[in-house]
């Protein structure tokens, strides 16, 4: 062997010979597959930030370390499994001691009483979301969700799903209910809801849920009848302990019980914990699914890293602890979305074209600019483009989370910036909206 190292580079496809190379390469579905549009646009935001312009980020569902920070227990916990030597590979479904605690907490919070065996524990939510998605769906099926919503698009695209999204208004809190899903569901095996919900920051109502649950029992008892394939409810519930006010969480199951035959829940520590990196999360529903994700998951590997399951198991069974930090990630939260919603409702009292949505959950809330048409803004990128350059605020479109009917909306998350920084940028922000009037 020569002392030199080998450039690998000139054996690989460049400038026009790649496009032949993909095609002659890759699956039907890779060479399909579309990037994080949202990741793009917070991409370009923090070059931006990076080449020294002053921007408020409102584009990333994550936390900033200097705004949010995860528990301390956590850190402990974590550090403390690796000193132990929890370094080897957890079981396929997670650590036995993170699974009961998952069950303990959905008990003692949701009133749900679910058997250590349905519950799957994955890297993060992500896991088992495409784990539901592989596991119920065969290729050409329909799957359903509304718009907008996070990353279902996707994952239908991964697994070959023939998508129908249903629309939604702001008159509904950006949330279905079953009348618009009425014409959706029927031969659909899989319907997706998030609540509360990304990027809308709105939470589904009980009556809401109670109907959807309804309609897909009867929906499956006439399913079952004509000995059809069945309806699944995937119930994405990463936010549930990020509510305001009077805003409360419900569950499918919770409302209508019989749908425990029907739910997958899915949730992780990303979210209410300030843990996007940490990667826990899980999924519990009815065990001969359960059974199959877990089979998935030993063959994806995309198991939650053991010390951290070591460390949320202990986290979630000191109730008093994380009834604690969620006070305090609660308010973090709040704060900065009230702020965000005080200062956009006062310029609406002025006239300016803008409407937000008052917060109810989760780190997101939801506001229309009515920009399109005025002072040469003809597109929804250059608005953007003008609310970035002008104001410094960096918002993601409604457009990248699957919505094609609620123009003009726009998707404010609060995890990475400050209450100082949001005050900052209000002014800002008028005068840019002054100018277009
Ligand atoms: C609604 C929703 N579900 C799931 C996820 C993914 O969570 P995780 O980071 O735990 O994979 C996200 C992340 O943004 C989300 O917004």
């Amino acid at each position: 062997m020569s002392n030199q190292s080998l450039d690998v580079t000139r054996f690989f496809p460049q400038g026009d010979a790649v496009a032949a190379a993909e095609a002659a390469s890759l699956s039907r579905m890779a060479r399909g597959m579309q990037g994080s549009k949202i990741l793009q646009i917070a991409y370009e935001v923090q070059a931006r930030i990076k080449a020294g312009h002053d921007v408020a980020d409102f584009t990333v569902g994550d936390f900033a370390r200097s705004e949010f920070r995860v528990p301390d227990a956590l850190i402990e916990h974590t550090a403390q499994a690796l000193k132990d030597g929890h370094t080897n590979y957890p079981p396929a479904d997670g650590l036995a001691e993170l699974r009961q605690a998952i069950v303990a907490q959905a008990e003692r919070e949701l009133g749900l009483k679910y058997p250590v065996d349905t519950v799957v524990v994955g890297s993060g939510a992500r896991p088992l979301l495409y784990g539901a998605y592989r596991c119920l769906i065969d290729a050409g099926e329909k799957v359903v969700y509304p718009a907008p919503s996070w990353n279902n698009k996707n994952f239908c695209h991964q697994v070959g799903a023939v998508d129908v999204v249903v629309p939604t208004t702001p008159e509904s809190n950006f949330m279905p209910d079953v009348k618009a899903l009425e014409d959706a569901l029927p031969g659909a095996r899989m319907l997706v809801l998030c609540s509360p919900g990304n990027p809308t920051g709105t939470m589904i109502r009980e009556a809401a849920m109670r109907e959807i649950g309804e309609y897909i029992v009867a929906e499956n008892a006439a399913r079952k009848a004509r000995g059809e394939r069945l309806l699944y409810l995937v119930y994405d519930q990463v936010y549930r302990n990020l509510t305001f006010g009077d805003f409360s969480h419900v569950t499918p199951v919770g409302v209508v019980p019989a749908m425990a035959e029907y739910t997958l829940f899915v949730d992780a520590i990303s979210k209410c914990f300030a843990a996007t990196g940490l990667r826990v999360g899980w999924m519990y529903g009815p065990p001969h699914v359960a059974r199959q994700v877990k089979a998935l998951m030993t063959h994806m590997g995309a198991w939650a890293p053991r010390p951290e399951q070591v460390a949320t198991a202990k986290l979630l069974n000191d109730a008093p602890a994380m009834k604690a930090y969620l006070e305090h990630h609660l308010g973090g939260i709040h704060a900065r979305l009230d702020a965000l919603s005080r200062g956009l409702t006062a310029m609406k009292a002025e006239g300016l074209p803008v409407v937000a949505i008052e917060p109810e959950g989760a780190i997101y809330l939801s506001v229309r600019f009515d920009l399109l048409g005025r002072g040469g803004l003809n597109t929804e990128d250059a608005v953007r483009q003008y609310l970035l350059e002008k104001a410094g605020v960096a918002v993601v479109p409604f457009s990248a989370f699957g919505d094609s009917k609620n123009r003009n909306w726009w998707r404010f998350s609060v995890g990475a910036v400050s209450v100082a920084q949001i005050e900052a940028c209000l002014p800002r922000l008028r005068e840019a909206l002054r100018s277009v009037m």
